[in-house]
């Protein structure tokens, strides 16, 4: 069984903490958080669970095997670096840091130490992902054409970062997950209305083989959408990640194009053949993610979302603000 200290009980860290807690292949031996109040929070949900407001107890703590890091995306390098040079294992939260200098030197850290890193992309774990990819990678869908997301709701507005940074790594890490190539270039639009950090957002990245990808972040969406198509030179599907039923839709349709003898003999035929909804899994993706993530400790491979898929995101995080700085210049990777 791993035992994990859990450093952050905010939004996000009493889920991780639940999950880890309902495990048989993991505990939570600590908590800590900075803020009294959250503290309190979790002395009434697990009362045998020793809470330190100190991190730096944890990091050092011999009843820790591994460290999840669910704070602000300004301290996770900080953390992080904390606990794998206290040689602990790391569960940290997306974004994996704040720069790419950061995320390698984390890498670099952990490999030397012959330690693990674990970035938490949750959506990869998703009943929904793991059908999308088995479509693609079965040849379902065909040579891909392009990913295309909307991801807007009304904030929750975070402070340290910008709606790029704090919704984007969920579409990024999918694509990542699902295309398997690295981007060749990024262009990336924006503005900020309310708080000195971007709240509307648009980014477009280009990968290898005509494949582009085009995320919409928003915070000032009045309603919630989470909506992606993902097309392909066979078929095409849409997901709506907020119905219960029929996530995922895949359509028979598609466009082909033909030519005839002469130059004006061009054909385009188009398809329209059945829809079909796919099961897709009812899992929490978080539990199927930690468990995971506790059976790569115990046999001692290395996680698919690991650090280098952390820092890939990272990557295409830091050239999207560069584009934004600039107005939507491109920008190469
Ligand atoms: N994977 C997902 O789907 C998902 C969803 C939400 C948030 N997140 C990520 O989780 C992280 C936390 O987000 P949140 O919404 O829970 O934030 P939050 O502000 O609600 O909670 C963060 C908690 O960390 C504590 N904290 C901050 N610095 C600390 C330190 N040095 N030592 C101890 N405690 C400290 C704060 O007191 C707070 O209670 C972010 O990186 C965010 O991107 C991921």
């Amino acid at each position: 069984m791993i035992r994990f200290g859990v450093i952050g009980y905010g939004y996000w860290g009493p889920n991780i903490v639940r999950n880890l807690h309902g495990l048989d292949s993991t505990c939570v031996t600590m908590i800590s958080d900075k803020n009294p109040a959250a503290l309190a929070r979790a002395r009434k949900a697990y009362s045998s669970i020793e809470l330190v407001s100190d991190p730096m107890e944890i990091v050092r703590s011999t009843n820790v095997d591994a460290v999840a890091v669910i704070t602000p995306v300004w301290t996770h390098y900080e953390l992080a670096k904390a606990a794998l040079e206290n040689g602990k294992h790391v569960f940290v939260e997306k974004p994996f840091t704040s720069s790419v200098a950061q995320a390698e030197e984390l890498i670099e850290i952990a490999a030397r130490k012959n330690l693990k890193i674990m970035v938490d992309h949750t959506f990869l774990f998703t009943g929904a992902v793991s059908k999308i990819k088995e479509l693609i990678d079965s040849g379902v869908l065909g040579d891909l054409y392009y990913y295309d997301s909307l991801r807007v709701n009304l904030g929750l507005f975070q402070h340290d970062v910008s709606v790029i940074w704090d919704l984007a790594p969920h579409d990024l890490s999918i694509m990542d997950h699902l295309i398997k190539r690295d981007p060749e270039a990024i262009v990336a639009t924006g503005e900020m209305h309310l708080d000195g950090v971007e709240d509307v957002a648009y980014i477009t990245v280009y990968f290898p083989d005509r494949i582009i990808a085009h995320i919409n972040v928003n915070w000032l969406s009045p309603v919630k959408m989470r909506t992606t198509l993902v097309g392909g030179q066979k078929k095409m599907l849409v997901w709506n990640d907020l119905v219960a039923d029929e996530k995922v839709r895949v359509y028979d349709k598609g466009v082909d194009i033909t030519s005839g003898e002469g130059l004006r003999d061009i054909l385009v035929s188009y398809r329209t053949g059945d829809m079909w909804a796919p099961q897709v899994p009812q899992v929490e993706a978080l539990r199927v993610e930690l468990d995971y993530f506790a059976k790569c400790l115990m046999e001692g491979n290395t996680p698919f979302n690991d650090g280098m898929a952390g820092l890939r995101i990272v990557r295409m995080l830091e050239a999207a603000d560069r584009s934004i700085r600039k107005r939507g210049e491109l920008v190469h990777l």
